[in-house]
Parts: C-alpha cells; structure tokens; sequence
C-alpha cells in the first residue's frame, strides 16, 4: 500500500530551493500505484505530479498531495538497422538518459544534454535548446487519465506541440500522468545539429571537422556550464520566461530603435526575439532585490541567493515583466511552472 507522508519540506525537491510544505507526500514507483491514488480519490482534491522539480516555483506551502514521480524502466519497442525505438518510464532522469544514448551511439536528443530533470516532463513543454525540440524524437507519450484510471496514447500530433508547448500544459493539464514517453533515435546517418552559432565555433576550435554525436554533445555540454547556473551551486530553474515573438511591425520598429537587436525567425511568421536581451536592456543583469536576483551571466535566469520565498522570487519576476513591458511594450510570459499555495 502506498505511503502518504504529512507535512514533507519540498525544497530538497525543487532546483530553485525554496523553502515549502507539502501537506501530503508520497513516491510512485509504479501505474497500479496511480491507481491506487485514483481509487483513495486524491486526485479529486488538490495534487502536484513532480518529477524533478527544475521548472517549478512554489509561492508557498502546497495545500494538497505531491505525487514525486519514480517511474523508472525503458524497453525497446522496435529496431531495425536506421532507428530504435525506446519507451522510457517517465521519472526516468532525462541526462542519464541522453548520456545512455550518446555511449550507445544513438542519435537525436545529443543537443539537449545537461537538461534537468525527467523523462516524463520533457513533453510538457517540448523542452528544447541549441536548435532542437524534444518533438523531433517523440513518437507517442503514454500516461493515465487521472480521472478514470485508464491508460491513453497521445501521438506526436495530438501532443500538439509547439515552442515551450503541449496539450498536457493545456487540456490535459493536471488531467494525466505521463507514464512513459518513446523516443525514436537514429543508429546510423545521424543528423547533426552543429548550426547553433556556439557548437559550431567550439568544433572549429578543437579542429574537429567530422563530429560524433559526443562532440556535440560535449560542445552542449561546454556552453550550458559556462552560461547557465548550477542548481546545486544556486538555486533557480533554467530561463524563468519564455522568449516572446513579435510581428515583423512590431520588430521593425524595435530595430529602428535598437539596431543590434538580436532575433530569430519563429512559429507563424512571427520573430522571435530573446528576452534575456530584452531584461538586459532594462537594467537587470545581475541585479538583487533581497535575497532573490537576476543572473549575472543569463537575464533570463533568476536565482535563489540562499532562502529566498517563492513569493519574493515571484514579485521579482512581475518587476522584470513590467519593466520589459513599459520599455518595449512586449509582454514576457513565464515558462517556470508557477504553484500556488491553494486552488
Ligand atoms: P518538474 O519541474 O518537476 O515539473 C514541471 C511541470 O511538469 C509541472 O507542472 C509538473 O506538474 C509537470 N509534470 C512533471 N512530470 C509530469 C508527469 N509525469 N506527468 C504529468 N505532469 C508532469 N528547459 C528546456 O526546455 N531547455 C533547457 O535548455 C533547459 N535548461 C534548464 C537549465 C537549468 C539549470 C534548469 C534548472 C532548468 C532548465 N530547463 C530547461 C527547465 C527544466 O529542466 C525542464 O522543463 C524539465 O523538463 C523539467 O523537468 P522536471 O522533471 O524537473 O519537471
Ligand atoms: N542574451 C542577452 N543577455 C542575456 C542573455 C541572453 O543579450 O543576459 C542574448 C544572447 O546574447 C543571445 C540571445 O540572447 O543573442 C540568446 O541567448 P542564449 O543563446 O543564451 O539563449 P536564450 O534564448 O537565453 C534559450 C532557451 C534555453 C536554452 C538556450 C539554448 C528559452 C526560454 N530558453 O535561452 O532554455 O538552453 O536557448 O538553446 O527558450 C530553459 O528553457 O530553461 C532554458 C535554459
């Protein structure tokens, strides 16, 4: 029988580190342990599914049930001489999983090393980084519908992918528990992503003029640890916003005022600009309010300079969104999951 555990501190559980209760706890080693949650009516009151707990902000204890996900496992679903096809137990830790992948030679997911967290979460907002989405290698995610205990596919279709987007963070949300998600790599003819400006400068730097897929992979490697903050060293969860995209109006006129903005073409012809510049412009780099701050090295990264409230953080995060606002009349949204105390 699973075991809830009352009034259990989430900091340890989350990258950003904030302190917080959780009123109810509990681990899910396995789907007949979903159900047994399903049959005790947990999910018909307030519930968390966390996997690693790198893209969530906590604004104060949880009033509800936290269900850490421990589905671990993966098999081998299909195989010929180009592609294997993977399904992997959603609490499965995503590195370890592109490392596995990267030591067997298996192609696709070598530019989203170093991300954190879970297998399970990666669809959830198509994670992505240097010029690749999680979409490109998903062929289906299988998950139990919280409400009435059945397992669902979705397709990579019906996952409805976008950037930072999919149907679990809109009509599937706080409905499902991704199980597992299966991933279709190459095993020959690898397709290597090295356009992302950086990559490429570090293989011409080292000489290499054939990349592996661990090239690549260490080259990721390489910039995420010069750019991003660690976790362990300080608290925070990656790019607090999403980058915003604009129409080609609204850029033009932006670069009439600021020629050197960056851009990068996006979804439905709108431009894609980077809202770390955009925080930049106004002044935010490295700055600190308290105990909550803004990255000196990433705009885009907030940080936890050591007991900081998820409240402090987030009243942070509505300051840079005004200012950004205010500046260049662009809203920035969070992609941090943002967790209230009570519904
Ligand atoms: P959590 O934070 O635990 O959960 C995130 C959301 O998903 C929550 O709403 C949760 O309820 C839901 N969820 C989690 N698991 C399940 C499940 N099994 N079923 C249903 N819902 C679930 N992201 C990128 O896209 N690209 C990056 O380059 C990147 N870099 C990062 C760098 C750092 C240093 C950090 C700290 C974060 C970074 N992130 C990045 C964000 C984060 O790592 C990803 O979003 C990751 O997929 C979150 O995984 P998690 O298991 O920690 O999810
Ligand atoms: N920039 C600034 N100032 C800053 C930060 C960035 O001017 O303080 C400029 C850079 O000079 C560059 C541009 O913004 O011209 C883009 O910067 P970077 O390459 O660092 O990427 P990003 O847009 O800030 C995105 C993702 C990251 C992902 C990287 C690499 C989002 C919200 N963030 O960051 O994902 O790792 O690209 O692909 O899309 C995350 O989602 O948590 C995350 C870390």
């Amino acid at each position: 029988m699973i075991s809830i555990e009352p009034h259990v501190p989430l900091a340890p559980y989350t990258t950003f580190g904030v302190s917080a209760f959780a009123d109810s706890f509990c681990r899910v080693t396995s789907v007949d342990e979903i159900r047994e949650l399903i049959t005790q009516g947990w999910f018909t009151k307030r519930f968390l599914i966390l996997g690693g707990g790198s893209n969530v902000l906590f604004l104060g204890d949880f009033h509800g049930l936290v269900v850490r996900n421990e589905l671990l496992g993966q098999r081998v679903v299909h195989e010929t001489e180009e592609n294997i096809v993977i399904e992997v137990g959603s609490g499965v830790n995503w590195h370890s999983f592109v490392m596995q992948c990267i030591d067997h030679d298996r192609g696709g997911v070598e530019n989203l090393s170093l991300i954190p967290g879970t297998m399970g979460a990666a669809p959830m907002q198509n994670i992505g980084a240097y010029g690749v989405e999680v979409k490109e290698v998903i062929e289906e995610v299988k998950g139990i519908d919280l409400s009435t205990g059945r397992e669902v596919t979705f397709t990579n279709e019906e996952c409805q992918f976008s950037y930072r987007e999919s149907v679990f963070k809109h009509a599937w949300k706080e409905k499902f528990f991704i199980s597992s998600v299966t991933l279709r790599l190459t095993k020959k003819n690898h397709v290597l992503r090295s356009h992302y400006g950086a990559i490429q400068n570090i293989l011409d730097q080292q000489k290499i003029t054939s990349p592996t897929l661990r090239h690549i992979s260490d080259a990721v490697i390489h910039i995420r640890s010069s750019k991003l903050p660690d976790p362990k060293q300080i608290g925070n969860a990656g790019s607090f916003f999403k980058n915003p995209s604009i129409t080609v109006a609204q850029f033009e006129q932006l670069r009439e005022r600021y020629p050197e903005i960056p851009s990068y073409p996006s979804e439905n012809q709108l431009i894609k600009v980077p809202a770390g510049w955009l925080i930049e412009q106004c002044g935010w780099k490295g700055k600190r309010v308290g105990r909550a701050g803004v990255h000196h090295q990433q705009a885009l990264v907030l940080v936890n300079h050591g007991q900081a409230t998820g409240a402090e953080l987030f009243s942070l995060a509505k300051e840079i969104q005004r200012d950004v606002r205010e500046k260049f009349s662009i809203d920035i949204a969070a992609e941090v999951n943002i967790i209230e105390s009570a519904s």
